[in-house]
């Protein structure tokens, strides 16, 4: 029998979706701490089947954790302890900022959904780089064969323009490639005025070239890097970025981050205009991702990486992302209704499926 679900409906659902959010959280660090993850990962652990190779890395399952549960880097040991395959720590800036002012994350639970207007919330790139460092070592020592990835997603600081943007980028560039398994460029959020005017591949050009410089200068080794996508863009513009991403030889895409759409909800208008602005994540966004999952696919014809987020809930969307070209999988939002066990649950079932064998 499933506890969490009890756990979400009697307790969670009442709270606002932040502070739930913190206490899911620190309970997860906790039972890190107290070594409970420790004795749960004997359980947790991916089957070796799983491994898989992308960007010269090797990944203990193709499933991790999408960008913005841990944004500052505060749980990666103990999120791996669950079976994530990889962490992605961020959104991360060159500067510390608060983000939005709250409330700024809504659950729509009919919709398995939620909106965020976080903003980008975090420490800023100098205070996490210790953070990622530590973490880094202590995963080699916890898990002495494939250990868990940590990917490191930058944006831009809220005070900073525009025309500024890539200077910016360059200061969590060099502090954090250090530490980061794979970088990845966010350009994508909705909740930072103009930031997804850098998916035009005029600006998105230069930046990706000075970032991935930056990025292998500081760190002494070539660290991969990729860029996050909207599901907003046109489909033209999906293959405008693929196309920037061969020349450049980017190690990959990330597709997608949240919509500005609200199409296809069952939640009452009334609540959904409540929430206000933000993202929209969760099982709504499953068909648009998985759009751009195969015109990316098309469009570079399995010459790049590509890692699919969006709305992914069961073994089965996994396996479908992978089935449609995907290497690497992620997912954010149906860890909040799922619990704890969603990772270790979704590898069990993968490592069981045929195909991946
Ligand atoms: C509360 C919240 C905060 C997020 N913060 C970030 C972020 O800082 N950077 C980022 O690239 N994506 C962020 N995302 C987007 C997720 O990484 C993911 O791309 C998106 O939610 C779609 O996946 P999902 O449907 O599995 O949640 C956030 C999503 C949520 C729900």
């Amino acid at each position: 029998m499933r506890v969490y679900p009890t756990i979400f409906r009697l307790a969670f659902s009442w709270m606002d979706a932040e502070r739930a959010h913190k206490i899911g959280f620190r309970a997860i660090r906790l039972a890190h701490s107290c070594g409970a993850g420790r004795v749960l990962q004997k359980f947790t652990a991916p089957a070796a089947s799983l491994q898989t190779q992308a960007f010269g890395l090797t990944f203990p399952s193709p499933f991790g954790l999408a960008a913005g549960f841990d944004k500052e880097g505060h749980g990666i040991e103990a999120l791996a302890e669950l079976g994530f395959g990889h962490v992605e720590v961020g959104t991360i800036t060159g500067q510390a900022q608060p983000g939005n002012p709250a409330p700024r994350l809504f659950r729509l639970v009919e919709d398995r959904a939620v909106i965020n207007r976080m903003g980008f919330n975090n420490d800023g790139a100098a205070a996490v780089a210790p953070r990622l460092k530590s973490a880094r070592a202590a995963l080699q020592r916890q898990h002495p064969g494939v250990r868990p990835v940590i990917g490191v997603n930058i944006g831009k600081s809220k005070v900073v323009g525009l025309d500024d943007a890539v200077s910016d980028y360059l200061i969590s560039a060099r502090s954090l490639a250090p530490a980061a398994d794979y970088l990845v460029v966010n350009v994508s959020s909705p909740n930072t005025p103009g930031l997804r005017l850098l998916q035009d591949v005029e600006t998105l050009r230069p930046l990706l070239t000075a970032v991935g410089e930056e990025a292998d200068k500081a760190a002494g080794r070539h660290v991969p890097l990729l860029v996050k996508i909207a599901p907003d863009l046109s489909d033209e513009d999906i293959d405008a970025v693929a196309r920037l991403a061969l020349d450049l030889k980017l190690d990959g895409i990330i597709a997608t981050n949240t919509t500005i759409a609200r199409t296809g909800l069952s939640s009452s208008p009334d609540t959904v205009a409540a929430c206000g602005a933000g993202g929209l994540s969760g099982a709504p966004l499953k068909q648009r991702s998985l759009e751009v999952l195969a015109r990316l696919r098309n469009a570079t014809a399995g010459a790049l990486t590509l890692v699919s987020v969006g709305g992914v809930e069961t073994a089965q969307d996994v396996q479908a992302r992978l089935d449609a070209g995907a290497t690497l999988v992620q997912g954010y939002t149906a860890f909040l209704y799922e619990g704890p066990f969603w990772a270790a649950r979704i590898n069990r079932l993968l490592a069981k499926h045929p195909s991946r064998r």
